[in-house]
């Protein structure tokens, strides 16, 4: 199985440049691309949230005009800059979006892995929150198939990012019982969020915790005492988590490449089916 994820595309009207310097809407059109190029094809795309910079059905259209390009099947989830009224109106209740009800959640059961697909968001707020009825109703999906390898995603990281600039972490609320949680559910082979707009991992919840790079305007790692929050011209990039279930040594069934997006010149090939074909 590959999993593509993909993050805080932060869609604007057209033809706007987010802080003045950033085509969010050409830059997906170049990670839709990118992706579409993959060989082998990727068996899913999954949006951690944040499609819009402020959601709104004109802007999820747009954004729909662009991902409707993608080959691969895309499912959405939101994030803090999305508005839920909006995304159930374009997305709700189709594959992209099963989900109709007041959190946006729900569970993709048809990939070797199953993903459980979180609504963390406050409305209104940025930082997001795993209130109880959230806890328990994650609780009960994971409760319903133990023996599946799982990954759980939400869009605000549940851990602290050590970015002084940005939120102390993406969780106000719940974190902490989250935590417990997943250590009562061992098949949870990953924790997927996006929010911060560049590639962390940690350990969490007795698992592994990644959150997901995102494809327009990636945040500076800023972990000084002058807390500032810069977004840079660094590549954006998209992450690919391969399961390798049983070609793997034990221990590393799911395994996370961060891949950037961008123009370099061509591949140059040093192995081809194990024989050497360039020397150095
Ligand atoms: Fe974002
Ligand atoms: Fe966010």
């Amino acid at each position: 199985m590959i999993l593509v994820q993909i993050s805080d595309t932060h869609i604007d009207e057209p033809d706007t440049l987010v802080y003045g310097h950033f085509d969010t809407s050409l830059a997906l059109a170049q990670a839709v691309a990118a992706i579409n190029a993959m060989d082998p094809a990727p068996d899913l795309v999954l949006h951690t949230g944040d499609i819009a910079s402020h959601g709104s059905v004109p802007r999820y259209e747009a954004f729909k005009a662009i991902v409707d390009e993608l080959k691969a099947p895309l499912a959405l989830m939101p994030g803090n800059h999305d508005d839920r009224d909006a995304l159930r109106e374009v997305f709700g209740g189709t594959q992209r979006l099963p989900a109709t009800g007041d959190f946006l959640h729900f569970v993709i059961d048809d990939q070797t892995v199953r993903i459980i697909c979180c609504d963390s968001v406050i409305a209104g707020d940025t930082p997001g929150e795993m209130c109880a009825e959230r806890l328990a109703w994650l609780d009960e999906q994971l409760g319903a198939a133990t023996d599946r390898p799982t990954i759980v995603a939400l869009h605000h990281p549940p851990f602290y990012s050590g970015m002084t600039g940005s939120s102390a972490k993406g969780l106000k609320n719940g974190g902490g019982e989250l935590d417990a949680l997943l250590r009562r559910h061992p098949q949870v082979v990953r924790v997927l969020a996006g929010h911060s707009h560049r590639p962390m991992t940690t350990a969490f919840g007795g698992t592994i915790a990644f959150a997901g790079p995102t494809t327009c305007y990636p945040f500076g790692l800023d972990t000084g005492p002058e807390r500032v929050l810069n977004v840079t011209y660094e590549p954006p990039a998209y992450a690919v988590h391969l399961w390798l279930g049983d070609a793997s040594p034990a221990g590393a069934d799911l395994v996370t490449h961060t891949v950037p997006i961008g123009d370099w010149p061509a591949p140059m090939a040093l192995l081809k089916a194990g024989v050497k074909v360039l020397d150095v």
